[in-house]
Formats: structure tokens, C-alpha cells, sequence
């Protein structure tokens, strides 16, 4: 009985772990922002950390998500983010994704 309860309350900790939100960095990598975005590194886009650094103190996270919703050029340079649309990322972890970004 004793070893029915440890098992019963070790399932219920690995369950409350399955179901915790993704952190941003765990959604960018399941959506493909990764292939082309490190943290600490520039890529094919910026460093996550050099977005940070560009925006930190402006609220700009109404902007930001359409932003990188639609992709485009110009703001870093002449490459373009490519679109990431709702199949690709949904509307919540594309503002999980960014608050995280913004935060680093
Ligand atoms: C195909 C490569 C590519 C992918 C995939 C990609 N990015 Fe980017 N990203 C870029 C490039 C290039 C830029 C710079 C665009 C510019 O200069 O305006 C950029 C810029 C950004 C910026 C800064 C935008 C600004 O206006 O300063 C954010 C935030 C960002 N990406 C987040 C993401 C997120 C979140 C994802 C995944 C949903 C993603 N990116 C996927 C290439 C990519």
C-alpha cells in the first residue's frame, strides 16, 4: 500500500510537469523561430538578446506581435523574416514567445 502511494503521488508530479505552459524559448523551438533566431547569437535574424537590448523600456508588444506575425525586412537589415502564421503559431504562445524575448 505504502509503494501504491508513492507511485500514485510520484504520476500526479510528472503530470502537473507535463501540463505547466511551454516557457518562449520551448515554443520558438517547436514553431521554427530557432532555425533562424539564437539567443546570444546573430543568425538569419537577430539576436534574441539584441532585440531585447533595442526595445528595452518601450512597450512595444502590441506591435511586436503583428509584426512578427506578417515578417518583412527593414528594421534590421535587408533579410526578411518570412511570415509565421496561425498554423505555424497560435495568437497565445506568439505573445508567450515574445514577452520572452523582450524580457531577456
Ligand atoms: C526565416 C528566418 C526567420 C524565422 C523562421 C523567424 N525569424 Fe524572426 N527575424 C528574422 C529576421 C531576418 C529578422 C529581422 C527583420 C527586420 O530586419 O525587420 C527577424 C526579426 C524578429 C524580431 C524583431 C522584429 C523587429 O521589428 O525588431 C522578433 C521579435 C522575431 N524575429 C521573432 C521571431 C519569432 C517569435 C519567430 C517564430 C514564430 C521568428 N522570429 C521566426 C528571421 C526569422
Amino acid at each position: 500500500m505504502k509503494t501504491l502511494n508513492l507511485l500514485l503521488v510520484a504520476s500526479a508530479a510528472l503530470l502537473s510537469v507535463g501540463a505547466q505552459a511551454a516557457t518562449g524559448e520551448e515554443i520558438m523551438t517547436k514553431s521554427g523561430c530557432m532555425a533562424c533566431h539564437k539567443v546570444d547569437a546573430k543568425l538569419v535574424g537577430p539576436a534574441l538578446k539584441d532585440i531585447a537590448k533595442k526595445y528595452k523600456g518601450q512597450d512595444v508588444l502590441a506591435k511586436m506581435l503583428p509584426k512578427v506575425r506578417a515578417g518583412g525586412p527593414g528594421v534590421w537589415g535587408p533579410i526578411p523574416m518570412s511570415p509565421n502564421p496561425i498554423e505555424k503559431i497560435s495568437d497565445a504562445d506568439l505573445k508567450t514567445a515574445v514577452q520572452w524575448i523582450l524580457s531577456l
